[in-house]
């Protein structure tokens, strides 16, 4: 039996992804801060789905514990067959702000986490010559929309970057680009998302789904569903400039819906 691990496994995405992987047949390890939800989670997947579920209470926010989570990645005895970092959260903090903590916390979980895991996870992989790693990202990356983009665009980047040093190893690296998807991820932030249409939310559940499909047929870049993946192309073919001018549209939005 493969096993996976997941990072923020107990809510939104991530736990679209567990759920998706237990119904595939993986084993499952996961990763998140609050205990109480961790063990509810575990308990329930294991309950439905005759699999093993791991717990491990981890804020990847710090340095010890990440390294905790590494460790568990480079296990030999027990080994991890498919990684998906996608703890996260939203990050609305100007950057011309004092206080600089929201940015170190973004940078610190969706930025050098996800880079310090991937490598523990694909230096055990390469050795066995296989393994999957799933990074999320996000369509954010393609905006140019403050701290939460310029770390979604790193983590695009780093994975495809991964993907090149991995190549011929027998380990896969995906970056997955989801838009806006209904989780706590909006009212955590404070963000109502009433000015985005409707039409626009993305089910987590067929996310988590269509992404390790892509994993499945070797994809590096994944964008779940039709309409996301014309956002992207679209937006990588407009000047920068109309880019820039998207973004200042789709925050001033923001704004004006966090003041009302
Ligand atoms: N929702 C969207 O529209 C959207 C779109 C594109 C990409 N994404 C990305 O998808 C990923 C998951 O977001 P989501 O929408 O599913 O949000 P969510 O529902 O708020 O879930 C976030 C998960 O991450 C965990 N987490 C947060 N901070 C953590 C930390 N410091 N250490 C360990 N675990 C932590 C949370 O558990 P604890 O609080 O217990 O730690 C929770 O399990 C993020 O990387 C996000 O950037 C989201």
């Amino acid at each position: 039996m493969l096993t996976a691990l997941v990072t923020g496994g107990t809510s939104g995405l991530g736990a679209a992804f567990a759920r998706s992987l237990a119904r595939k047949g993986f084993n499952l390890i996961l990763v998140a801060r609050n205990e109480d939800r961790l063990r509810e989670v575990a308990e329930q997947l294991a309950g439905e789905h005759g699999i093993h579920v791991e717990t491990m209470a981890a804020d990847l926010a710090d340095r010890e514990h990440v390294d905790r989570v590494a460790q568990r990645l480079a296990d030999p005895t027990q080994p991890v067959d498919l990684l998906v970092n996608n703890a996260g959260f939203s990050v609305g903090t100007p950057f011309l702000t004092e206080d600089f903590s929201p940015h170190d916390m973004g940078t610190d979980v969706m930025c050098r986490t996800v880079a310090l895991l991937s490598g523990a996870a694909g230096r055990s992989m390469t050795q066995r010559g296989t393994g999957w790693i799933v990074n999320i990202a996000s369509i954010a990356g393609c905006v140019t929309m403050g701290e939460y983009s310029a770390i979604k665009a790193y983590v695009t980047s780093m994975t495809e970057s991964l993907a090149v040093e991995l190549h011929g190893t027998g380990v896969q690296a995906t970056a997955v680009l989801p838009g806006w998807v209904r989780t706590e991820f909006h009212s955590r932030a404070g963000i109502a998302g009433s000015s985005i249409p409707n039409f626009m939310w993305l089910n987590a559940d067929q996310v988590a789904d269509e992404a390790l499909a892509d994993v499945a047929r070797g994809k590096v870049l994944s964008i779940p569903t039709l309409r996301y993946k014309a956002v992207y192309a679209t937006l990588h073919h407009l000047p920068r400039p109309a880019v820039r001018w998207i973004s200042r549209q789709v925050s001033g939005a923001r704004k004006r819906e966090q003041k009302a």
